[in-house]
């Protein structure tokens, strides 16, 4: 295990301009696709995060040609049925997408897959995937009768199906999504709040046949999709950082420019919005079927709120910083209906309560979230990241507003979503 540590310190300002690297999400998206299609893809804007090269891995292990020059990656499409059997495990590394949305792409292909992961990952619900993938005919086996990877797939034909999804998650929708691409008939997917769609965008951005509505997503089986050029926004859920470090150190004002403001992922601005924060949206445009804005962020007084419903589906990946913004908010925030952040790469709810406490926050956890009281200045605190990325940065962003600063042990993970996190903290920081 990594247990390097980094530590931030109070700082004067978060200033000037910056762009946030490629999104997570659509760049796992554009390999799967790219590499399913008939003819060539191109990606610019690709994150190059561990996380992603997980994923672009998997699929050079499947026989798919993509070449990279440093700055657009060119996916060799091979067709619905032109990946073949890799000769060995495939390692997702610690990245939930690649292994829900792998189970789903694997299950319909006529050749075997065993999928794996890093310990925390190992340690992941898989049935959520596994479950309704199996009625739709797949053979899929793993530990804890499913639940847990790794996964043994036995690739089948497969019939559409009609599901119920009882959580919003974009990875099981995804999951179904390309599993219903091979499927007889149609795949209908209904979830409880309408969570991420660059899946449905890029689907339709490829030519998929692709409806959506109330009545949820449906795909028709059995066409193939072209190849296309895309361009990768950057990742909201990396901009979340430098938004919430620029509202609350003093005498900041921040332009992030090229940020993903797709609608279904702004949660955290709606959220930072309604708890005082200064943010406009400058600039907005559209890239590749997806909404671009710069954002332009001022230091600004924040007050608690009541967080629940939809705007947590449209904010999940953001709680661990909003937890942060919320310790130094005037009041108490109170975040519900947010169980799913037991299951992230850690438990998130635990997580940050453990790390907000260490740094003098009093914090009550709940089963579905918890209640932050705010304070003027944090303390002092050396915490843990838990293996996750996103608990690692939102304490060192904590850290540019505690009194003597935060330690952060165990910081590694950062490079599975943001690589370049400490050099762009740097650049914006005035000390
Ligand atoms: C993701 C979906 C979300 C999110 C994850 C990325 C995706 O997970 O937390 O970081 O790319 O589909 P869930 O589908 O489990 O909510």
């Amino acid at each position: 295990m990594n247990v390097q540590s980094y530590s931030t310190q109070p700082a004067q300002g978060i200033r000037g301009e910056i762009a946030v690297p490629g999104d997570k999400s659509i760049s796992h998206r554009s390999i799967m696709l790219g590499s399913i299609a008939r003819g060539v893809t191109t990606v610019r804007g690709f994150l190059r995060g561990e996380d992603n090269f997980a994923t672009l891995n998997a699929f050079r292990a499947m026989g798919v040609a993509i070449g990279d020059d440093g700055e657009t990656l060119t996916i060799n499409g091979k067709g619905l049925y032109g990946l073949s059997e890799a000769d060995d495990v495939i390692d997702c590394g610690n990245s939930g997408t690649s292994i829900r949305l792998l189970t789903g792409l694997l299950a319909p292909q006529r050749f075997y897959s065993v999928l794996t992961g890093d310990r925390y990952l190992r340690r992941r619900p898989m049935k959520r995937v596994v479950g309704p993938l199996g009625q739709m005919g797949a053979c899929i086996l793993g530990r804890d009768g499913g639940e847990k990877a790794p996964l043994a797939i036995a690739g089948r034909p497969l019939t559409g199906l009609e599901y119920r999804s009882p959580v919003a998650s974009a990875q099981v929708k995804s999951a179904l999504m390309l599993a219903g691409l091979y499927a007889a008939g149609e795949t209908r997917i209904i979830e409880p709040h309408l969570s991420r769609d660059h899946s449905e965008r890029m689907f339709r951005h490829f030519g998929a046949a692709i409806e959506t509505g109330a009545t949820g997503v449906v795909i028709r089986g059995g066409h193939e999709l072209t190849g296309r050029d895309i361009i990768v926004p950057g990742d909201i859920s990396s901009a979340a950082f430098f938004i919430v470090a620029a509202l609350l150190v003093p005498d900041s004002e921040l332009l992030i420019t090229g940020v993903g403001v797709n609608p279904t992922r702004t949660g955290i601005l709606d959220i930072l919005t309604a708890m005082g924060g200064s943010i406009a949206l400058l600039n907005q445009r559209e890239l590749s079927g997806e909404p671009v804005a710069d954002l332009l962020i001022r230091s600004s007084a924040l007050r608690g709120i009541e967080i629940a419903g939809e705007v947590v589906t449209r904010a999940i990946d953001e709680f661990p910083v909003i937890c942060v913004a919320a310790a130094l908010a005037e009041g108490k925030t109170v975040i519900r209906e947010a169980r799913e952040l037991r299951v992230k790469e850690t438990d998130r709810i635990a997580a940050m309560a453990t790390n907000l406490r260490a740094a003098g926050v009093t914090v009550a956890e709940s089963d579905d979230g918890m209640e932050i009281t705010g304070v003027e200045r944090l303390g002092a605190a050396t915490v843990e990241s838990f293996g996750d990325h996103r608990i690692a940065m939102s304490m060192l962003v904590a850290g540019l507003v505690a009194a003597g600063g935060v330690t952060v042990h165990d910081v590694a993970c950062i490079g599975t979503s943001f690589p370049d996190f400490f050099p762009l903290l740097e650049k914006v920081t005035a000390r």
